[in-house]
């Protein structure tokens, strides 16, 4: 069905000459990318965060190449992690007369007047992997299953430590374990969402005495990491350490939602003179997105895990969305109860992540195309 709607649409801008088109590239920092004008199959306006990670790059890339393919100019635009600009972006973006938006907002409850002219233009809304909180004019959601994200994360820590087996089996570990937590940015709704997988998954564990947060910082206030900067993480890290690991106590786990702040944990943690591997005695540390610099951790026995997110297929998905959209059409969702923005339940389109380990490496990243061996070995994406 979802199928039909883009091949229709596609079809159609085809029929009617209209497949060409310039778009824009991807240009530096947070600036703009182009100067696509509404013409066309139409302008489609994309907004993304940051380019300092390198997911939003991938995804960026890939909205913008399935939208041109349908036959849509595309103004992507960054707004390095800067509430006003990417605020002035999107109302440029109505300005320059796009017909749809697709956003992964910066902070989610900051964009409720750049919705409400865009509806009152006919405007249709897109929110891309993070929901857009506070306002009517959200009319679809393209994600993954951000709870089961949070599962998958601890999951792993669960695994890394010995108390699970990869198949969901119980290990032969027994524990105690010091662990501590680390949570995403408040203002991004998928920093709860992934917080809450993770907790449900660890308390039984806690409760019982398995796991032990040492330093007492259980809350999501308490973990989180404004903006998921590396640097935010790598200093509470620090701290954590010599708050609590100063006197002889050791830290066996650390529970990280996203590579980039997985990356500042192990660096404080190597500093402080763990490891450097896993087999040295590094903490298990998880992860997220599959980040090429914490995949190559990984199969050096640094970073345990990561979570794959397959930016390709969220792309496909926004891309189908957008040209339903865009036809006249209603996208198909596949969850119509989780995903409530405070003012209304937003139909989304869930997909499904899965969880890397050294050994299914070539498996999920390199068999499928993600990454070359090339890129795994030498740490950075080509
Ligand atoms: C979240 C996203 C994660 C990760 C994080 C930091 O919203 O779902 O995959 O990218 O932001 O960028």
């Amino acid at each position: 069905m979802r199928r039909k709607i883009f091949v229709a649409a596609v079809g159609a801008v085809m029929a009617l000459g209209l497949a060409a088109c310039s778009g824009s590239g991807a240009g530096g920092g947070s600036g703009s990318t182009g100067d696509a004008t509404a013409e066309e199959g139409g302008l489609i306006g994309v907004a993304m965060p940051t380019q300092t990670s390198e997911r939003w790059i991938n995804d960026g890339e890939a909205v913008k190449e399935g939208l041109e393919k349908a036959g849509y100019t595309v103004d992507l635009e960054y707004a390095g992690d800067d509430i006003p600009t990417q605020q002035q972006q999107i109302d440029q973006m109505i300005t320059k007369g796009a017909k749809l938006l697709i956003v992964a907002s910066i902070d989610g409850t900051a964009l409720a007047n750049q919705l409400q002219s865009a509806a009152d233009k006919g405007i249709k809304v897109i929110a891309y992997d993070r929901l857009i909180r506070d306002s009517a004019n959200v009319d679809f959601y393209v994600t993954f299953d951000n709870y089961k994200v949070g599962v998958q994360q601890a999951t792993s820590l669960l695994v890394g430590l010995g108390l699970l087996n990869a198949d969901g089996s119980a290990g032969t570990a027994t524990g105690p374990f010091n662990i501590e937590l680390f949570a995403g940015s408040l203002d991004d709704n998928n920093a709860k969402f992934f917080f809450d997988g993770a907790i449900d998954t660890l308390q039984p564990y806690i409760d019982e005495g398995t796991l032990v947060v040492k330093s007492g910082q259980t809350s999501i206030e308490q973990a989180a990491t404004l903006r998921w900067l590396q640097e935010t993480a790598q200093k509470r890290m620090e701290d954590l350490l010599t708050s609590t690991y100063s006197s002889g106590d050791k830290l066996q786990g650390v529970l990280s939602p996203y590579d980039g702040i997985s990356r500042g944990i192990i660096t404080a943690l190597q500093n402080a003179g763990y490891g450097p591997t896993i087999t040295d005695g590094l903490p298990i540390v998880t992860g997220q997105d599959a980040e090429i610099a914490s995949v190559k951790l990984i199969n050096d026995d640094v970073q345990f895990a990561t979570i794959f997110k397959d930016t390709r297929k969220l792309a496909d998905q926004a891309v189908i969305s957008a040209s339903a959209f865009m036809a006249g059409e209603t996208p198909e969702a596949n969850d119509t109860e989780a995903y409530d923005n405070g003012v209304k339940v937003v139909p989304s389109f869930l997909l499904q992540s899965d969880i890397v380990y050294k050994d299914n490496i070539q498996s999920l990243l390199i068999d499928s195309g993600y990454y070359t061996e090339a890129e795994v070995q030498a740490g950075q994406a080509g």
